[in-house]
């Protein structure tokens, strides 16, 4: 069966490809557009589709419109009840709703050919749980599956357990309780964009104390049935509001560790409950936007009850481009594949490549290996803009679009985050030699998708010190040989000429801009950036070459 799966109603709109249970392609539209997240997530917008996405999926396997067996939408307009009545104060809800009921339409003008009747709507936290419990490695018996987010239809959360393919619903809190709208509701009040910045709020958070829990211990609390309970809260009466870019103080900190530690209190109960609910799966699979918080994985992950903690790296809207697709790939009778990797967007062969350097009048060479050269500047303390095989799903740079710097210079955080324009308060990651993890750090293995914070221990971080966050922890991403060669080559030769098998990895882009997608985005970057060495594939173009000054 070839289903497309589509995320259009909220935010990161997304495309996804299942073929016969397997992903053969997904990407964000934001990667096409070039618009950050697609599109902001108001009402008038849900009519917007990931045209540009969709039309590559299918062209990328080769499948014509008329050949798709099914659309799966993921928001079911059916579900939906008045906002007032769910206690949300949207008052143009109703058109959001509208659009949707419409999707099928909408997307028949997109996409030239489709019959609309081949359109089925996927309420949006079953295809959360579906690109968690049926994209997840096999567990060997029950998975788990834990959804959270800002909102769906008419609820923010589903706990579920997958047997055999099969989600089976075991609790889902209704609106307006929600711990992604409480967290968007906090991001907004730091001078944050919600829906886009709460990873920043999760950074800020690090640098505080929890002055507020005990307060928010009252305000935000699980429920005995599997769901939780969260109060209006005035935030102006623990830190002042802050206005957008403005700046933030101790106070604005502590507030952000409160509502972290208190989120994570929250969702070790919530996990709990589905562990004794769901007869003791050994796996718990999670998506939706709050399973994003990887200090709040990280934790549920050591204290929760489970062996196995697995999460969707698109965890956010655009996974549910994949998880409707895989569910209604399921209606129709195939067996899912667990997904392979992340790498899953736009690709180009060694010969386009090639060709786009030419068009750029780039000076390049092929070195007999791109991982020794890349490791060689690393190694001199250089920036690499790292342009390797397929764009990556999801918010994380995986070793795909990435720029990479030496994790021994305390100065390279800064220099990063000035290459990207960023705020300095905000953490670089790690990725690591998987046979090596274990002598640097503790926590999650394997991490492949940098979905959980790790210990770094105390002997490295001086080592280390631009991918150690002042609370000692970092974001690891571990890179296993058989699924990431090229990667682990640049690792284990960066290793070789520094004796730190860990390099800087964070995503290829600058400030407000969507990760880098095509060749010619890359070289803008490399042209615009103080990046040393851009290699593009197997191609190397460096900064001298090009007879500018460092
Ligand atoms: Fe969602």
């Amino acid at each position: 069966m070839r289903v497309l799966g589509i995320n259009a109603i909220f935010h990161d709109p997304a495309a996804a490809l299942v073929v016969d249970g397997r992903v053969v392609a997904a990407a964000e539209e934001e990667r096409f557009s070039r618009r950050k997240h697609g599109k902001r997530p108001v009402p008038f917008s849900a009519w917007e589709l990931p045209e540009l996405s969709a039309a590559w999926c299918l062209a990328s396997a080769g499948i014509d419109v008329d050949a798709l067996d099914a659309v799966a939408y993921s928001f079911d307009p059916g579900l939906c009840r008045d906002a007032a009545d769910l206690g949300l104060s949207d008052p143009w809800d109703w058109l959001r709703v509208d659009y949707a009921r419409r999707a099928p339409q909408f997307l028949a003008a997109a996409l030239p050919g489709l019959d609309p009747e081949k359109v089925r709507f996927v309420p949006h936290h079953v295809a959360h749980a579906a690109s968690a419990g049926l994209a997840a490695p096999p567990a060997g018996d029950d998975t788990a599956v834990l959804v959270l987010d800002g909102r769906g239809e008419v609820a923010s959360h589903l706990a579920g357990v997958y047997r055999d393919g099969r989600l089976s619903p075991l609790y889902s809190q209704q609106l307006p309780h929600s711990l992604g709208l409480l967290y968007e509701d906090l991001t907004r009040h730091l001078g944050f964009l919600h829906s886009s910045d709460e990873y920043k709020v999760m950074a800020l958070a690090s640098y505080g104390q929890p002055r507020h829990l005990g307060q928010l211990r009252d305000l935000v609390r699980a429920t005995d049935d599997g769901g939780f309970q969260v109060e209006r809260i005035d935030w102006s009466s623990m830190a002042k509001a802050v206005a957008a870019g403005g700046e933030l103080a101790e106070e604005h900190a502590d507030l952000a560790s409160s509502v972290q530690v208190r989120l994570e209190e929250v969702v070790l109960d919530l996990s709990r409950w589905l562990y004794d609910a769901s007869g003791g799966a050994t796996t718990l699979a999670m998506a939706g936007g709050v399973a994003l918080n990887c200090v709040a994985n990280a934790r549920l992950a050591a204290e929760g009850p489970y062996r196995d903690v697995w999460v969707q790296p698109a965890a956010g809207d655009s996974g549910t481009a994949l998880g409707a697709a895989l569910h209604v790939a399921g209606e129709l009778g195939d067996r899912s594949a667990p997904m392979a990797g992340a790498d899953l967007g736009r690709g180009w062969s060694e010969e386009e490549l090639e060709a786009e350097l030419r068009r750029a009048a780039l000076p390049y060479t092929r070195p007999a290996s791109i991982a020794a050269e890349a490791a060689r500047v690393l190694a001199d303390n250089g920036i690499v803009a790292w342009y390797q095989g397929r764009s990556e799903y999801g918010p994380r740079a995986l070793g795909h679009r990435s720029l990479l710097a030496h994790p021994g210079d305390p100065d390279t955080t800064r220099r990063m985050n000035d290459v990207k324009g960023r705020e300095q308060f905000r953490p670089i990651a790690p990725m690591v030699r998987a046979e090596r993890f274990a002598e640097l750090f503790d926590g999650v293995y394997p991490s492949p998708y940098m979905l959980f914070v790790h210990r770094v221990k105390p002997e490295w971080r001086d080592r280390i010190p631009a991918v150690t966050h002042v609370d000692g922890t970092a974001r690891v991403q571990t890179v296993h040989a058989e699924t990431e060669p090229v990667v682990a080559e640049l690792l284990a030769e960066f290793e070789r000429r520094t004796g730190l098998p860990v390099v800087v990895n964070t995503s290829l882009n600058t400030a407000g801009r969507p990760m880098v997608d095509t060749p010619r985005e890359a070289m803008e970057l490399f042209g615009s950036a103080p990046v040393d060495l851009l290699a593009l594939g197997p191609f190397a173009v460096h900064r001298g070459a090009l007879g500018g000054a460092r």
